[in-house]
């Protein structure tokens, strides 16, 4: 992210979510945070509608998305994620961390649908799921 982002770069993140990336993104680089917030009414889960909207209207340098989001535990389906994704213009990159996925199910990260969008990347850790 510190190679990608300057203090000039917007940025989209979801509330409530990890809250490291709002950390490195506001006290390490400085950049311009915005938020979309996640309502309790709607269970936390992300209206992927909205946020296609959302960022077809500001020009945003980078959105991230933790799906399972954490500490919600909400989880966007891969099929609807990946058709919103493919509307959002190719000048914003989308990272996708997918730290949780492997609770889901094997069918449920969006890896091949990253490697076929310049925009897109996945992020994985090895310290949730494998032991
Ligand atoms: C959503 C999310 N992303 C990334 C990480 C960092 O994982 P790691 O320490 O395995 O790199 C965590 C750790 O709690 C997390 O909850």
């Amino acid at each position: 992210l510190t190679r990608w982002l300057t203090r000039l770069s917007r940025v989209l993140i979801l509330d409530p979510m990890y809250c490291e990336y709002a950390y490195v993104l506001e006290r390490v680089i400085g950049c311009q945070v915005a938020r979309l917030q996640l309502s309790r009414e709607k269970s936390f889960d992300l209206d992927v509608e909205r946020l296609v909207e959302r960022v077809r209207a500001t020009r945003y340098d980078l959105v991230i998305i933790v799906n399972p989001n954490s500490p919600t535990g909400r989880h966007a389906p891969r099929v609807e994620l990946e058709a919103a994704l493919a509307a959002i213009p190719t000048r914003t990159r989308v990272w996708i961390d997918e730290t949780y996925v492997d609770f889901i199910g094997s069918d449920a990260s969006l890896e091949r649908f990253a490697a076929s969008r310049r925009n897109v990347v996945v992020c994985k850790s090895m310290s949730k799921a494998m032991r």
